[in-house]
């Protein structure tokens, strides 16, 4: 290859993500129990275009010409999530057979196609009846967790070789447990707190069951990050970026690699009246030997950084979104996420360097771009098409600083439901047309299966 050509390692994993919620559909079908984000989209006013995943991108139904057009794409993975109340109703208990039997024939039909599952355990679609007895906030909710993970491990577990337990605590416990965005909708930071730590738990506590019912698979955590980048506009690391990173990231990052809850964050929080003086009384012994028990690779989320605002008003960083630096010098995807790709070269380097995970993917990373098809049905996305290279380009260079990334996930595969979004905004490399169900591979899928079959591509001039 010329020396603008950017090879990836042998057998690097190239692959897209989905959610359950986001595609499937069929919300009340074959026995599925409703989920907080069922209850959430049917409220009025909750989402933007006041739509909801009732019928989605009815994958429920067409999963299999979704895996004939991912193995047409070429993909070598696909990460997607399943619905805990499609296979636990009630969130514990009675088991529906229908809801496992979907993702069974969902897992088998990758593997005939040689597309590796990566399933998700929790996407956010928590049982409406687990919420209704206190949620995250509840640790009863962890050991339920647990539960619905032996159920789905021990059917999945001979086929499935990469579990991922949780996507994203930290969007639960801040869209929808602080700015009320996602569902249950609430503002309430102490809430959060605990219910993050719920969440921390109850990856701890599954892994071992994930271990037990599929040997020798690979087991791990998706979290979404943000790096912190200086700018020209705010200068140097101040306070409120430490306190930022501790807020975002490192209390997310510092229990699960064995270093406890970071000190400056919980004093902030004792500060803020949102713990008790003497810290945080949800914290029980072995708590935090559990959620630091060893996995095999770190999935991490990269969307955009965090640049904060130079002129912070004093006492506002309880609002840290409205800390963020919005500045006309920057370029925004259409959802408005500052696009930053060096970014994730940054992140990637930095959690190698400083927690050491055995392994990373990037487990999500994509634009939204509402470019759809022109009069000869083709979709030009190539602003998603940038976006994409110049990001995997930069993954490529953390790779050649020696941080062990061994695949890369497209967010998404096709359009869906954004969350409090609805459908207004489109992810997908696919199209997909909501009246119709087609679906149309956009230039950047196409793109993408050229650079799966080089396992690399060229930069331009
Ligand atoms: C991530 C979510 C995913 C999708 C993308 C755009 O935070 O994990 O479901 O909504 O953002």
């Amino acid at each position: 290859m010329s020396p603008e050509s950017l090879a990836f390692p042998e057998g690097f994993l190239w692959g897209v993500a989905t959610s359950a919620y986001q595609i499937e559909g069929a919300w009340n079908e074959d026995g599925k129990g409703e989920s907080v984000w069922d209850r959430f989209s049917h409220a009025p006013g909750r989402i933007m275009d006041g739509s909801t995943g009732d019928v989605a991108c009815d994958h429920y139904h067409r999963w299999a010409a979704d895996i004939a057009l991912m193995k047409e794409l070429g993909l070598k993975a696909y990460r997607f999530s399943i619905s805990w109340p499609r296979v636990l109703p009630a969130g514990r208990g009675k088991v529906k057979q229908a809801g496992l039997d979907f993702y069974s024939r969902l897992v088998d039909g990758l593997l005939e196609a040689g597309i590796e599952p990566f399933p998700t355990l929790f996407h956010w679609d928590l049982p409406q009846d687990l919420q209704d007895e206190g949620g995250w906030e509840s640790r009863a909710t962890a050991e339920a967790f647990v539960e619905y993970a032996d159920v789905v491990s021990r059917r999945l577990g001979d086929r499935v070789k990469h579990w991922i337990t949780h996507n994203e605590p930290w969007t639960v416990m801040v869209m929808g447990y602080q700015m009320g965005m996602h569902a249950p909708g609430l503002k309430d930071v102490a809430a959060s707190l605990r219910v993050s730590h719920h969440l921390l738990l109850s990856h701890g506590w599954a892994v071992p069951a994930l271990r037990r019912n599929s040997p020798g698979a690979e087991v791990g955590i998706t979290l979404v990050l943000f790096p912190l980048v200086p700018g020209p506009e705010n200068g140097t690391v101040t306070p409120t970026f430490r306190r930022f990173d501790g807020r975002y990231n490192r209390w997310f990052l510092d229990p699960l690699y064995g270093r406890r809850y970071p000190a400056d964050v919980v004093a902030d929080y004792v500060e803020a009246g949102c713990l008790p003086p003497d810290g945080p009384a949800f914290v029980e012994p072995g708590d935090l030997e559990a959620i630091s028990v060893p996995t095999d690779f770190l999935g991490v989320n990269y969307y955009t950084p965090v640049i904060l605002r130079s002129d912070v008003p004093p006492g506002s960083d309880t609002e840290p979104m409205a800390l963020l630096y919005h500045g006309p010098s920057r370029e925004y995807t259409e959802i408005g996420m500052m696009i930053h790709p060096d970014g994730l070269r940054y992140l990637l380097d930095r959690l190698h360097f400083e927690y050491l995970p055995g392994k990373m993917y990037v487990t999500e990373n994509g634009a939204a771009y509402s470019d759809g098809p022109d009069g000869k049905g083709r979709v030009r996305d190539q602003r998603r098409l940038t976006f994409l290279r110049d990001h995997m380009a930069a993954a490529h260079r953390a790779i050649e600083c020696g941080a062990p990334l061994a695949g890369y996930f497209v967010w998404s595969l096709v359009d869906n439901f954004e969350w409090n979004f609805g459908y207004a905004q489109r992810f997908g490399i696919v199209w997909v047309d909501y009246e119709t169900q087609q679906r149309i591979p956009k230039d950047s899928a196409r793109w993408y299966r050229q650079v799966i079959s080089e396992n690399g591509f060229s930069l331009p001039d």
